[in-house]
């Protein structure tokens, strides 16, 4: 019995041990059509299981109830990759469900094709993505690997987008990749951000034998999004690729060249992407969190609550940035403070300071701004909301009090009263000359008839 106790303990304080090199946790669920799905993509799962990710396969034919990503209202897992194509028996995995999911902080990695749910579907209409019809395909007959001779969907593509917190320049400026899928329609909701998408001579049809185009498709040109992703307010991502077999062994190893085009590659940049994409879902990269924030009056160093109006006050706030399994400092310029209330009446630019702040074995860098504090007086919030595609998102308020000045703060003389210091003093001046004048004057005339009276 307490050999068995003590194995159970081991297990859990190995299991806590295990940390994975995302900030949001390790417990993965893989969603497969069939077991045997797993063999294509080795490499992928490779790697993840290589960042120390804990996870567990279902497939769609699993019985009752074994599909669940709540359990008691608890998350049991902190993301959830779909490869499956099919319903899972149970409809656990649904629209709302998935909502549910993102909700509460989990990250998707959504990995549809042409023979897509219902349940994705409908769950990407939730986010503004509009996915094409069941069976359609990406075709291009200018930018296809030229291996594939027939229907021209095996695509090449470089357009990527251009974040370095999303992908790294080696992928940016690395080899195209090789996708075949379907492809979707990006709304205007500013949290999306296109990753992937084709070149102006694409467009998204069904591949019939004949290729007949006798209506408009849904999307043409550089329009038709390949890799789409979306980060919620709450900072969860979703990540919606087109394409099965991007993930595939057979991609990330096969030679790419393009029909009259003198450029090849031994190797497609599949696997790099994948590997930056995988990690930016699963809150690896570009993720920020501000370590410490301080205000204070100038040359008082002290935090206060309540400031005066027209103080000069400085407000510093420091803020890291998750590189490589590390908090590093990180260096944004275009980090802004605002002073609120109802409106802001100050909106300054911070000015990274050149040093680091070190704390423990993490970094931060500290940023700084200097202002004249409005002649307003209540309650304010200073404010740092920090938005940018592919950074989690920073708002960070704190709230002080401005108050007006105490009576005996005001200065003794203001040069605009000066007629009325005049008109006071020259009252007062007045006053005294005619008490002198009345004291001190001898009435001669009366005395004159004082005079006569005695006489
Ligand atoms: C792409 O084309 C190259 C060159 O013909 C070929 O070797 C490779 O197998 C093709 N890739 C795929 C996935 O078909
Ligand atoms: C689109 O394809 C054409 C023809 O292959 C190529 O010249 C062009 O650079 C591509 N556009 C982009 C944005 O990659
Ligand atoms: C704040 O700084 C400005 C300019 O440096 C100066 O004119 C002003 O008197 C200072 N205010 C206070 C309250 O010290
Ligand atoms: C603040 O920074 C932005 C972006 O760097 C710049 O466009 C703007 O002019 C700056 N504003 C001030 C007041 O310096």
């Amino acid at each position: 019995m307490r050999q068995i106790l003590s194995i159970v303990i081991l297990v859990f304080v190995a299991l806590i041990l295990v940390e994975s090199k995302s900030t949001t946790g390790p417990r993965v669920l893989v969603l497969l059509d069939n077991e045997d799905d797993k063999n294509l993509y080795t490499k992928f799962f490779g790697s993840l299981e290589g960042r120390d990710y804990i996870i567990t396969y279902k497939t769609t034919k699993d019985p009752n109830p074994s599909i669940e990503l709540f359990s008691y209202g608890e998350r049991v897992y902190d993301h959830f990759i779909n490869f499956a194509q099919k319903k899972d028996k149970t409809d656990s995995i649904n629209p709302t469900s998935l909502i549910n999911f993102m909700n509460d902080g989990g990250n998707l990695l959504l990995v549809i094709s042409s023979e897509i749910t219902e349940n994705i579907r409908n769950f990407a209409r939730e986010l503004d993505i509009e996915i094409d019809e069941r069976d359609t395909s990406v075709i291009d007959h200018f930018n296809y690997n030229i291996s594939d001779d027939g229907k021209h969907t095996l695509l090449v593509s470089s357009n990527v987008v251009n974040n370095e917190a999303i992908l790294s320049k080696e992928v940016i400026e690395g080899p195209p990749v090789l996708f075949r899928g379907i492809g979707h329609k990006v709304g205007p909701v500013p949290l999306l951000t296109r990753i992937l998408w084709a070149n102006d001579t694409a467009y998204s049809y069904e591949t019939g034998d004949d290729q007949v185009v006798d209506r408009e498709p849904l999307a043409i040109g550089n329009s038709i999004g390949l890799i789409s992703a979306l980060q919620a307010r709450n900072n969860a991502r979703v990540t919606l690729v087109g394409s099965l077999e991007f993930f595939s062994d057979r991609f990330f190893d096969s030679p790419v060249q393009k029909p009259k085009s003198s450029e090849s590659y031994s190797k497609s940049g599949n696997e790099a992407f994948v590997n930056d994409l995988a990690k930016w879902t699963f809150q690896e990269k570009g993720v920020l969190r501000v370590t410490s924030r301080l205000h204070y009056k100038d040359e008082e160093y002290e935090q206060l609550e309540i400031y005066r109006i027209k103080d000069n006050f400085t407000y510093t706030i420091d803020i890291s940035e998750y590189v490589n399994d590390q908090w590093q400092a990180f260096n944004g310029n275009d980090v802004q403070l605002e002073l609120i209330m109802l409106d802001p009446y100050i909106r300054v630019n911070l000015t990274a300071l050149p040093t680091t702040i070190e704390h423990q074995e993490n970094q931060a860098r500290r940023y700084k701004a200097h202002v004249q504090l409005p002649d307003v007086y209540g309650v304010f919030t200073l404010k740092v909301n920090y938005k940018r595609p592919g950074y989690t998102y920073i708002v960070d308020t704190t709230t002080i009090t401005i108050r007006h000045f105490r009576h005996n703060e005001y200065p003794r003389f203001i040069s605009a009263a000066y007629p009325y210091y005049t008109g006071a003093a020259s009252m007062g001046i007045g006053f005294l000359l005619f008490c002198f004048i009345w004291i001190f004057n001898k009435d001669a005339g009366k005395s004159t008839a004082e005079k006569k009276k005695l006489n």
